[in-house]
């Protein structure tokens, strides 16, 4: 990643910081001057990326979070602000799915993913946006997907909880402007991580994906960091409430 803003100063959090799209992101941040807090339930992983930012001479720490806790999202800005001193940045990446049609998704299956991909967005945004209020704005970075703009088989819940995080995004564009704290989307295609592992392991499979990609292959995590830190940047002082989507070409391909 060559594209650096100047995020000197700035306090960002990244959750599910510790793996794929996240990591990546995080890695971008600490690049670009901010001070970095990386949220997942792998503390292991999230110790990883603060360390590899800190090696290379930026400033990060880890804090375990499972973002289906209230208490816990609680705890993690609390934990930003007692390192940091306060939030600049959040990035709502973390989500979850299961690979199932939707006549065999449980009910608590249903529930896992609409509270990690939607509620915990709301709850860590709410508290943010509270905190970025008092320091004359700030950004919010929600990653969605392309799913949430055409259906498909095996992945309705997730689908539908990354369209509802899109609409949420608009709303709190909507409501948050006054307070100049701006919140956008960026919503990547398929793209290599563990999170889609089993799409693209399969040889087969990943033909068919690749073929219907303008670009003619998967992302990477690190594409999707470039359009993140655009948002973040002063550069994109007067975006709010968007999507950027991030996939090659894929939803132009109608
Ligand atoms: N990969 C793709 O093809 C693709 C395409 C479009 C959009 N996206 C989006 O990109 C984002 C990142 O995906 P990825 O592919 O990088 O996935 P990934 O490698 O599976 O990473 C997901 C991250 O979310 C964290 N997470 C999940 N549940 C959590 C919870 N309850 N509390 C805290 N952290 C939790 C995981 O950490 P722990 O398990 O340690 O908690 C992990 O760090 C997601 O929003 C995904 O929807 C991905």
């Amino acid at each position: 990643m060559s594209y650096h803003p100047d995020l000197k100063g700035k306090v960002a959090i990244v959750t599910g910081g510790g793996k794929g799209i996240g990591r990546a992101i995080a890695l971008g941040l600490g690049a670009s001057g901010a001070k970095v807090v990386t949220a997942a339930r792998t503390s292991q992983e999230i110790e990883a990326v603060a360390e590899e930012i800190r090696s290379m001479g930026g400033d990060a720490m880890a804090k375990m979070t499972d973002l289906t806790s209230s208490e816990q999202i609680e705890a993690l800005v609390q934990f930003t602000l007692d390192a940091y001193g306060g939030i600049d940045i959040l990035v709502n990446n973390a989500a979850r799915s299961f690979l199932r049609p939707l006549i065999d998704l449980r009910e608590d299956g249903f529930d896992k993913i609409f509270s990690t991909n939607v509620k915990a967005p709301f709850l860590l945004g709410r508290a943010v946006a509270k905190i970025m209020m008092g320091r004359g704005g700030g950004r919010i970075i929600n990653i969605t997907t392309t799913g949430a703009e055409r259906g498909g088989p095996m992945m309705g819940a997730y689908f539908a909880s990354k369209a509802a995080l899109k609409m949420l995004t608009m709303c709190m564009a909507v409501e948050w402007a006054p307070m100049n704290i701006l919140v956008n989307a960026v919503g990547p295609g398929m793209t290599k991580t563990q999170f889609s592992m089993p799409l693209w392991t399969n040889p087969e499979l990943e033909r068919q994906l690749t073929a219907r990609i303008p670009q003619a292959r998967l992302g990477e995590p690190e594409d999707i960091v470039g359009a993140v830190l655009f948002l973040c940047s002063d550069a994109a002082n007067y975006i709010t409430g968007q999507t950027i989507y991030v996939d090659g070409g894929t939803l132009a391909n109608t």
